[in-house]
């Protein structure tokens, strides 16, 4: 992780890391009344980044503006929204989209796609960004989870304790192990599994306890790692939306994170890694990433079998381009989030909106809020804004046990988690991504406070 000399304007600021929590203190710091009245907050928060980050990461900040945030405005008419959720022109910023070609030129003129020496950078630095000592690259964040599973043990029959409210790559890779996923109810707050919960879940065939850090905020990862302990169950982390939240990968056997376009970290297609502080278990995810070599040797196995599931050097090229991006990225985030709580916390008040916590465990990789009154009224807030061109999304909308699988029946009948259920008919998403700019923020608060008051929930 980028360490700098900290130039933030409280004095009492701790050294700026670029972690979850060290962004949370800066983006208090530039909110708070520091702000002269003659600058704008986005400008501060520019100058107070530019004299913060290391010089590989100023490099990513936008050249010409004088803000930290996009400048995209607002896109008008021909039936598109004027807010859209998730543009994926703009998945990577200009500056990143040079950089992403500059890098992918260098490995094709080169040769070396898929194997190569950036996979091995790239993992060295993943490794030294989460304070792990190793990492595997992978193919993809679903790859990593499988590898993670196995490597930990977790086989056919064996069950795992695990949320109904993620993407369904987490189940599906509880499945690939020929295993099977036992939900467990979550914190409302957090939105993540209850350690209290998971305990009660355990009967002897548990292998393995999944938190997933929903949305990006840490689940209770220390309350999780402990009851697995005391069990003698091991833990995998997905982390796939969480990178850069501090104490990530300090709770856990393993720790998944996803790179895809989508994500915080987002590369130029799909990729992921799976880290861990264990030598062994290590090893043992080399091999299964890649048909069984043994590693560092060629066509040579030590295992059974492996997946074809290594990162390629092209992806892990850019990766290495765009890293240094990843701190500018999450405190954009985190700023905007502290943004929109700002400017609708009053809405609270009304009982209308409920607003996430603006805490210091949080990658802000989604942000969600709760129509209180219930899924009537969640669905018409989200109609009122999708009319003033606002897109909302609800991410996961059916959960695990709701899936219409063969296997439903057999193995989620009379499953029942009242807390996890209730967010799912309550809770959406608004815009918020590394280039949504501060007019299009200021749009949605606009259409959020309008559709609030507005609409009869
Ligand atoms: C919570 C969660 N788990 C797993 C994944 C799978 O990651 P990938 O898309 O890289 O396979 C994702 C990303 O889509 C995710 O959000």
């Amino acid at each position: 992780m980028t360490t700098v000399t900290d130039h933030s304007p409280s004095p009492a600021a701790q050294p700026f890391t670029g972690d979850s929590r060290s962004i949370y203190r800066l983006v208090l710091d530039v909110r708070r009344g520091e702000i002269p009245a003659h600058a704008s907050a986005p400008a501060i928060a520019h100058r107070t980044l530019a004299g913060l980050l290391d010089e590989r990461s100023r490099r990513l900040l936008p050249s010409a503006a004088d803000s930290v945030f996009a400048r995209e405005p607002l896109s008008a008419g021909h039936g598109r929204p004027t807010v859209p959720f998730l543009p994926k022109a703009r998945l990577l910023g200009p500056e990143e989209q040079r950089t992403a070609v500059e890098c992918f030129a260098r490995a094709l003129a080169a040769g070396e796609l898929t194997s190569g020496p950036a996979v091995t950078e790239f993992e060295q630095a993943l490794a030294e960004f989460l304070g792990l000592p190793h990492a595997v690259a992978t193919s993809s964040g679903t790859d990593a989870l499988i590898i993670a599973l196995r490597a930990v043990g977790v086989g056919p029959d064996d069950e795992v304790i695990m949320p109904a409210n993620s993407f369904a790559a987490t189940e599906n890779a509880v499945f690939a192990c020929g295993a099977v996923p036992v939900l467990v109810d979550v914190d409302p707050e957090r939105h993540t599994l209850e350690p209290a919960l998971v305990e009660a879940a355990i009967t002897p065939r548990t292998r393995a306890v999944l938190p997933v850090h929903l949305y990006g905020r840490l689940a209770d990862a220390a309350g999780v790692h402990r009851v697995a302990r005391e069990h003698g169950l091991r833990v995998v982390e997905d982390a796939c939306q969480a990178i850069g939240v501090t104490g990530v990968g300090q709770y856990s056997d393993a720790t998944v994170l996803s790179f895809n376009p989508y994500k915080n970290f987002g590369l130029t297609g799909k990729a992921g890694a799976v880290l861990t502080s264990d030598g062994e278990l290590h090893a043992c995810m080399e091999s299964l990433a890649y048909h069984g070599f043994a590693p560092g040797e060629k066509n040579v196995k030590a295992d059974v079998w492996g997946l074809n599931a290594k990162i390629d050097n092209s992806t892990a090229t850019v990766a290495m381009g765009l890293l240094p991006g990843l701190t500018l990225n999450n405190y954009r985030r985190a700023f905007l989030a502290h943004r929109y709580i700002d400017a609708l916390a009053d809405l609270g008040a009304v009982r209308q909106l409920s607003l996430p916590a603006f805490t210091d465990d949080h990658a802000w990789h989604l942000f969600p809020v709760r129509a209180t009154a219930g899924e009537a009224a969640r669905d018409r807030l989200r109609a009122h804004l999708h009319s003033a061109g606002v897109e909302t999304d609800i991410y996961y909308p059916v959960l695990t046990h709701h899936q219409r699988t063969p296997l439903r029946e057999k193995l989620f009948a009379g499953v029942s988690l009242p807390c996890t259920e209730e967010l799912n008919t309550t809770v959406f998403h608004l815009p918020l991504h590394n280039g949504l700019s501060v007019t299009e923020q200021d749009r949605v608060i606009e259409a959020v406070r309008d559709a609030v008051h507005t609409t009869v929930c």
